[in-house]
């Protein structure tokens, strides 16, 4: 053998010996991994659903139910959402899974604390705990999951003040901590999230005012804040800010004032719930300037005036809700240009005249509510042809009815209506 000959067996042995050793490496990794795993499966409550979670399986590991791997057989993926599985994480070692990008267990029976080394996952980019039993507070730690992208803890027992160190997850997409019991934080300590697009909170204790930090994601396209206590009003900086919003779900809260005209900085909101809170003076007539709107819920509020016509301008909306408010006009005719409409609230108010005849156009219309106002119908002596059925008209039909002397038709089938037929 020539020197070179030497050599060339030489490297050739080193980069066998490196071969073997990395496999074994691997090898011993995917076996901490399976035995981590078997680990905390005996930790649960025995169930067929993680049956090929089984040390007699490991070579199988990639297989196992709900486990993807990714190169070299390493774990990357957990995701065993919807498997009805019970039991808690206290058992889980989080440490075995570094190399983890998806930790995902939504809709299980999991209660229990959500344990804070949950923190070692560092390589989180989507975690989805949401619609389980965790109880107690978020973990702090969860603030060193600086990858994710996705982070949903919706529909669990979760209380205390949300974890400003949430704020750390600058490359968050989805933030969903909605129905839980969470309560207020110091906002102030919360950062922009600049790639933030959806944020829910609904469903919790929040209280005081608008969190302040909300307007500096200037990325949201979904924002939902019903269901809380928070009170004054929408900050200016809302609709300089957020113009990508097209969602935004204030619904029960104790919010106020009068909606300020820079609403129609919003031009891609289309969907505007405003409903059961203490909102005043006029239903605005530049909300017909927001002309993607499909859904405009204001009811419950203190809205007085009339309605204005220029809803009629949103031709896109199926669903107008402003009952129970003090309006006291007439309906407009134009709100028969809302073709697309297929619920209408207009109940509880003290609105005056009649139906328009307009609304024969409304074609889609399935819910028309009108229950409880001031409407006379006396005045459509040249109506032949009145459809109502299938509605939710309920109470008794108005006397005037008796007026319509040139009616043909009349059609009030399948309505919850009580009384005689005046
Ligand atoms: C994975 O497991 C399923 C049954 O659980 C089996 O049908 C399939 O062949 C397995 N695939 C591999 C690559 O082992
Ligand atoms: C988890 O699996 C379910 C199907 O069982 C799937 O719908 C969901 O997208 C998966 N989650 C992730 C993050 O891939
Ligand atoms: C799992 O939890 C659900 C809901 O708490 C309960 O109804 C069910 O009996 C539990 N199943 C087992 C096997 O413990
Ligand atoms: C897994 O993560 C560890 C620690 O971050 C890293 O050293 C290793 O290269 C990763 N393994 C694979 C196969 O990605
Ligand atoms: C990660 O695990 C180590 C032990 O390896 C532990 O000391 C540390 O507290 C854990 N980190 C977090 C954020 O939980
Ligand atoms: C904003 O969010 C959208 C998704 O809604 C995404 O496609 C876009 O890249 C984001 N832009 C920035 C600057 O984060
Ligand atoms: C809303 O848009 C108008 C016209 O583009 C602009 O003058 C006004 O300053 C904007 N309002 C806010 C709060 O940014
Ligand atoms: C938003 O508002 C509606 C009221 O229309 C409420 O019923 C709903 O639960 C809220 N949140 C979501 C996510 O729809
Ligand atoms: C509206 O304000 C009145 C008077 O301040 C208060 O009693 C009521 O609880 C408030 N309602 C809501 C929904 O905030
Ligand atoms: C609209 O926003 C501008 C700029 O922030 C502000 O000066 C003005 O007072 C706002 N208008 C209303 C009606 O709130
Ligand atoms: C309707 O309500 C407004 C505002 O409360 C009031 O100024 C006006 O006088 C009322 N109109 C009628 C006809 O009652
Ligand atoms: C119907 O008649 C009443 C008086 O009888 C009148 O005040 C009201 O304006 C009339 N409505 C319409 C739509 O013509």
């Amino acid at each position: 053998m020539t020197t070179f000959q030497k050599y060339g067996v030489l490297v050739l042995l080193f980069l066998i010996i490196l071969f073997l050793f990395n496999l074994l490496k691997f090898s011993s990794a995917a076996g901490n991994e399976a035995e981590a795993l078997v680990r905390w499966k005996a930790s649960l409550p025995s169930t067929s659903v993680l049956d090929s979670w089984s040390l007699k399986n490991v070579v199988n590991l990639c297989n196992w139910t709900g486990i993807t791997c990714g190169r070299a057989g390493i774990i990357t993926g957990i995701n065993l959402s919807g498997a009805d599985l019970n039991g808690t994480l206290d058992r889980f070692d989080f440490r075995s899974f570094p190399n983890v990008t998806v930790f995902d267990i939504n809709t299980n029976n999991f209660d229990g604390v959500i344990p804070s080394a949950i923190g070692n996952l560092s390589k989180l980019t989507y975690l989805d705990l949401s619609i389980n039993a965790f109880v107690n507070i978020i973990p702090v730690e969860i603030g060193f999951l600086t990858e994710l992208r996705y982070l949903s803890l919706m529909d669990n027992d979760l209380n205390g003040p949300i974890p400003y160190q949430i704020g750390n997850l600058q490359k968050l997409r989805y933030l969903d901590l909605g129905s839980n019991y969470l309560e207020t934080p110091d906002w102030s300590k919360f950062p922009s999230m600049p790639f933030l697009s959806y944020l829910g909170l609904c469903y919790n204790e929040l209280t005081l005012g608008f969190p302040d930090f909300i307007p500096t994601c200037h990325n949201l396209t979904f924002l939902d804040l019903s269901l809380n206590h928070l009170t004054g009003q929408i900050p200016p900086s809302l609709f300089t800010n957020l113009v990508n919003l097209g969602y935004l779900n204030l619904t029960d809260n104790h919010f106020q004032g009068m909606l300020s005209s820079n609403f129609t900085n919003l031009s891609e909101l289309k969907d505007l719930r405003l409903g059961e809170n203490n909102f005043s003076g006029p239903v605005p007539d530049f909300l017909g300037k927001i002309p993607g709107l499909v859904i405009l819920e204001l009811f419950n509020n203190l809205f007085e005036g009339s309605i204005p016509s220029s809803l009629g301008l949103l031709r896109n909306l199926e669903l107008l809700d402003l009952r129970t408010n003090s309006l006291n006009s007439t309906i407009p005719s134009e709100l028969g240009l809302l073709t697309n409409l297929s619920f209408l609230a207009l109940d509880s108010n003290s609105l005056t005249g009649s139906l328009p005849l307009s609304f024969s156009n409304l074609v889609k219309l399935s819910v028309l509510e009108l229950s409880n106002n001031r409407f006379s119908v006396g005045n459509l002596t040249n109506l032949q042809n009145c459809k109502l059925f299938s509605n939710n008209l309920s109470g008794r039909l108005p006397s005037e009815i008796g007026n319509m002397i040139a009616l043909i038709v009349f059609d009030v089938r399948s309505n919850k209506l009580s009384g005689e037929l005046p």
